[in-house]
C-alpha cells in the first residue's frame, strides 16, 4: 500500500469512528425485531391521548429482570404505540379485558443499553448507558427524534429502576409472580415527590389527582392522606376495602401500595403493587402534595 493510500485509509477510519460516536441515535430497532420472540410485559391504556401501548423486552432484559442485578448491556425495550379504536360515541373502545382495542400502529419507541452510550449526554440528562429513538410503523428511523426529551422524562426513575417507567411490571412479569416484598416502610429513604409524580403514571389510568373530585375506575385521590379508608364522596368501594377500618397514612399506604390484595383481599383495585420500598415512599410523598 502506498503511503498516500494508507494515510487516506487511516483518515477514513478516523472519520468512521468519530461519525459513529457523534451519532446520538445509536439505537437501531433490532433488524430481527419480532414481538413473538420478545416478552410482552405491560399494556397501558392512555386515555389522555387515546392510545394503547404494548411494551416488550428482549431476552437479555427479560432474563436479567429475574435477578436483582439490573439490566445488562444489550438490553432492548420496545414500546409499540397504537391509536385506540373508537366506539360509536367517539371514546376508546374497551375490550373484555378492560384494554383499549388496538387501532393503527403509530410508532415504535425504543430504548437500548450499551457500554459507553451514556457518554453522549451531559450528566443532567444522562440515563446511565441508555439511548432512545423512535421508528415509524414501516420501521424507518425518525431522524427528527429529540432524544433529550426522552432522557428528561425517563431520568427521574433513576438507575435502580433502569430509567424504565414500567420497571415494576417488567420485574413482576419476568419472575412470573409478585415478588416478595422485602423493604418495609422504614427501609426506604425519604420519599421524593418529583419521582413519585413520574411513577403516578402507573395510577393515572384509574385515578385523578386534581381537586376536581372526579372519579375514574378508582376514586379521586386529592386529600387521600389523612382520610379514612373508603370515604371519597360519590365513589362506590368494594366491601373488602370498606372492611379496612384505618386511615391512610405512610404506614397504611405503604402496605396498600406493596400489594392491594394483601391489605384488602377482594379489593377491586387491580394493581400488582410496587416491589421497591423506595417506589412506594416516592408515590406517598407525591400523594401528600395533593392535600
Ligand atoms: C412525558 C414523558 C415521556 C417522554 C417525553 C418520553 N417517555 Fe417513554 N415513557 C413514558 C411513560 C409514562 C411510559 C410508560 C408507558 C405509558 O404508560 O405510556 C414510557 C415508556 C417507554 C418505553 C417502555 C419502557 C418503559 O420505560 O416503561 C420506551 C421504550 C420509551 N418510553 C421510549 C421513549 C422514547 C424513545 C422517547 C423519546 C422519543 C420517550 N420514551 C419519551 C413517558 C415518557
Ligand atoms: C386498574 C385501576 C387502578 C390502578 C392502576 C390503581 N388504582 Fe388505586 N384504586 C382503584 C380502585 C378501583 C380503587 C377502589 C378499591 C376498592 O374499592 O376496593 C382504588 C383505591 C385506591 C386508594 C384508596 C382510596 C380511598 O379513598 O380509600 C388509594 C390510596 C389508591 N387506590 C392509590 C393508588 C395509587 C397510588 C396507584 C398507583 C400506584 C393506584 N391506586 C393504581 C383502581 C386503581
Amino acid at each position: 500500500m502506498s503511503n498516500k493510500i494508507f494515510v487516506l485509509a487511516l483518515a477514513m477510519l478516523a472519520f468512521a469512528t468519530t461519525a459513529a460516536h457523534a451519532d446520538p441515535k445509536r439505537v437501531r430497532l433490532p433488524a430481527d425485531y419480532n414481538p413473538a420472540t420478545y416478552l410482552l410485559y405491560a399494556i397501558h391504556n392512555r386515555p389522555d391521548n387515546g392510545q394503547v401501548r404494548y411494551i416488550y423486552a428482549n431476552s437479555v432484559a427479560a432474563e436479567a429482570a429475574k435477578t436483582d442485578q439490573g439490566l445488562p448491556n444489550g438490553s432492548v425495550l420496545v414500546m409499540e404505540v397504537y391509536k385506540a379504536k373508537l366506539d360509536a360515541a367517539g371514546a376508546p373502545a374497551l375490550g373484555a379485558d378492560g384494554l383499549f382495542e388496538k387501532g393503527e400502529l403509530v410508532q415504535y419507541s425504543v430504548m437500548e443499553k450499551q457500554a459507553g452510550w451514556g457518554a453522549d449526554f451531559p450528566e443532567n440528562l444522562r440515563n446511565g448507558d441508555w439511548n432512545y429513538t423512535v421508528y415509524s410503523p414501516d420501521r424507518i428511523n425518525r431522524a427528527d427524534t429529540k432524544e433529550e426529551t426522552c432522557l428528561a422524562c425517563h431520568k427521574p426513575l433513576g438507575n435502580a429502576a433502569e430509567y424504565v417507567l414500567s420497571w415494576d411490571e417488567l420485574v413482576v412479569k419476568a419472575r412470573g409472580a409478585v415478588p416478595t416484598v422485602v423493604a418495609g416502610p422504614g427501609a426506604a429513604g425519604p420519599g421524593d415527590a418529583e419521582r413519585g409524580k413520574a411513577l403516578f403514571t402507573r395510577c393515572s389510568n384509574c385515578h385523578t389527582a386534581d381537586k376536581s373530585g372526579k372519579h375514574k375506575v378508582g376514586p379521586n385521590l386529592a386529600g387521600v392522606v389523612g382520610r379514612p379508608v373508603g370515604k371519597a364522596t360519590g365513589f362506590t368501594y368494594s366491601p373488602a376495602l370498606q372492611l379496612v377500618g384505618a386511615t391512610w397514612n405512610e404506614t397504611t399506604l405503604d402496605a396498600w401500595l406493596a400489594g392491594p390484595q394483601k391489605l384488602a383481599s377482594g379489593t377491586k383495585m387491580v394493581f400488582p403493587g410496587f416491589a421497591q420500598g423506595q417506589d412506594r415512599a416516592d408515590v406517598i410523598a407525591y400523594l401528600k402534595t395533593l392535600n
